[in-house]
């Protein structure tokens, strides 16, 4: 068990000041105590950036294909544990096994991914309009990466942030979010192993009002890298402009599927279960809106509070478990008053609802999955991020309808259509106003290799993964070179 020595600085295991330590529990049974972790503040984070800050200088000089080859290997290293990390991770924050290995598999993909970049264009020659006149433009690390990672996706999320950061040339400050600083300390330790050189990653565990503030706040800090709720991720963007630093922030969502009157039912129920209760709908790309045609409706809802009915709630590690806990009780009672707030809406509960009380289950933080008919779209359960397994019905009437109520968000990370005409398909793909857009598919289901992010209030403009990974922790240098064997000044604009 980790007993406080958890903040990993300079390559050194080391504990907060004083001793200060905060426990991680087990959501599938809060009596049990995983670890004890460094709850570090401001001192920490010092300490973890000028470590960051001193190796930077020797990591940016390193080849490119070199850092790559290190991300190979922690490819490789991630692929020999994934068991033991999925385990970890059913154990720390609750998502059922298969999901858990899903997870680190994200993670894997995008070491190798990640890895191939070393050794792929880095900019762009451009012509130039005088003669003799070599231009180019290349991407350059930023410094000291600051990245703060949520508990969902605790694998996955942090090398989608850090893979991109280290192959630019990047050093990295870690702040994972403080239900899962056991995963993060086992993925340090793993890029320890793969060959990252002392300093260039450095981990601080703890809160984000201490640590990540601090780390928001720290001079030396080129860039944050956020995901989280909107509302952290305002106050951070906003610290952050006022700084005058880089922020990347991935933020909320209220995604929605659409089944429209032609669509495969059988297959639109599937992709609604998955993406409204996998994970407990705990992830930012979570379907907690469900618009259906009102000439599908009847045999949609009805067929789909049958199947909810059937998920196997579980502990995480039971092979037979379709849905573990959320993620701690905190959450639990957040996700409830929710529920409580759609009934006052006016919202008709078909089923859940409950908190789980029969035992084993009422050890851990087991919610009901629930599903809400009658949902409009002025309504908070309609328009608020719940993060938990809830979802609502809203009937349209029309494909003009459908689109409409699914843009009418703030949000806009993840939306999804269920038809089999062409030309509503397109129509949803040009007008759907999200980052991400699935036809015939659940909104969640995001491969590494595009990008993923959101728009309106889901982010800033960022995007992780994809071949624009690199964007938030790298500048642009652009760079002119006269080779002419004359003296003569020749101006842009004004001699050429
Ligand atoms: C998140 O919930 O923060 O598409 C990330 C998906 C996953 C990633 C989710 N590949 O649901």
């Amino acid at each position: 068990m980790d007993t406080g020595k958890t903040n990993f600085i300079a390559g050194q295991w080391c504990a907060a000041r004083d001793g200060r330590t905060f426990e991680s529990r087990n959501p599938a049974n809060t009596e049990e105590i995983l670890g004890i972790y460094a709850r570090s503040g401001a001192l920490e984070v010092g300490a973890a950036v000028e470590a960051a800050k001193k190796a930077y200088p020797a990591w940016r000089k390193t080849p490119a294909p070199k850092r790559g080859a290190i991300l190979f290997r922690m490819g490789q290293i991630l692929e020999q544990k994934k068991e033991e990390l999925s385990r970890l991770m059913v154990a720390e924050m609750g998502k059922v096994l298969v999901e858990a290995r899903g997870d680190v598999q994200e993670a894997i993909d995008m070491a190798y991914y990640m890895a191939a970049f070393g050794r792929l264009p880095n900019g762009a020659t451009v012509p130039s309009e005088r003669e003799a006149m070599f231009c180019m433009a290349q991407r350059v690390p930023m410094g000291v990466v600051g990245v703060i990672s949520p508990w969902n996706f605790p694998i996955a999320i942090p090398a989608w942030k850090m893979f991109p950061a280290l192959l630019a040339g990047n050093t990295c400050v870690f702040k994972p979010a403080e239900d899962t600083p056991g995963l993060a300390l086992e993925f340090v330790k793993l890029l320890a192993e793969s060959g990252v050189p002392e300093g260039v990653v450095n981990l601080v565990t703890g809160f984000g009002e201490e640590a990540g503030a601090a780390l928001v706040e720290h001079p030396d800090v080129a860039v944050i890298s956020f995901t989280g709720s909107t509302e952290t991720g305002k106050i951070i963007a906003s610290r952050c402009g006022a700084l005058m630093k880089g922020v990347s922030c991935e933020l909320g969502g209220k995604n929605a599927i659409v089944v429209l009157d032609d669509a495969d039912i059988d297959l639109a129920l599937k992709g609604a279960l998955w993406s409204a209760f996998g994970t407990a709908g705990q992830r930012c790309t979570a379907a907690s809106r469900l618009i259906v045609h009102k000439a599908v409706k009847a045999k949609f809802r009805d067929a789909l509070v049958d199947q909810t009915r059937a998920l196997r709630m579980g502990i995480g590690a039971d092979p037979n478990a379709q849905i573990g806990p959320v993620v701690n009780r905190a959450q639990l009672s957040r996700i409830h008053s929710y529920v409580e707030i759609g009934r006052n809406e006016g919202a008709k509960l078909l089923t859940g609802g409950t908190v789980l009380t029969e035992s084993p289950l009422d050890a851990g933080c087991f919610y009901a999955p629930t599903i809400f008919d009658e949902m409009t779209l002025d309504m908070r359960i309609a328009q608020e991020e719940i993060f938990g397994p809830v979802t609502g019905i809203i009937e349209v009437g029309s494909l003009d309808e459908a689109i409409h109520a699914a843009n009418a968000t703030n949000y806009g990370l993840s939306l999804s259509i269920y038809t089999h005409n062409l030309t509503r398909a397109f129509r949803a793909i040009d007008e759907l106003e999200a980052g991400i857009v699935y036809v015939n598919l659940p909104t969640s289901g995001a491969e590494i290799q595009l990008p993923f992010g959101g728009v309106k209030q889901t982010g800033n403009g960022h995007r992780e993964a994809g071949w624009m990974a690199m964007d938030y922790c790298t500048e642009w240098k652009s760079v002119y070179l006269n080779y002419s064997e004359s003296s003569e000044l020749v101006r842009a604009q004004i001699d050429s």
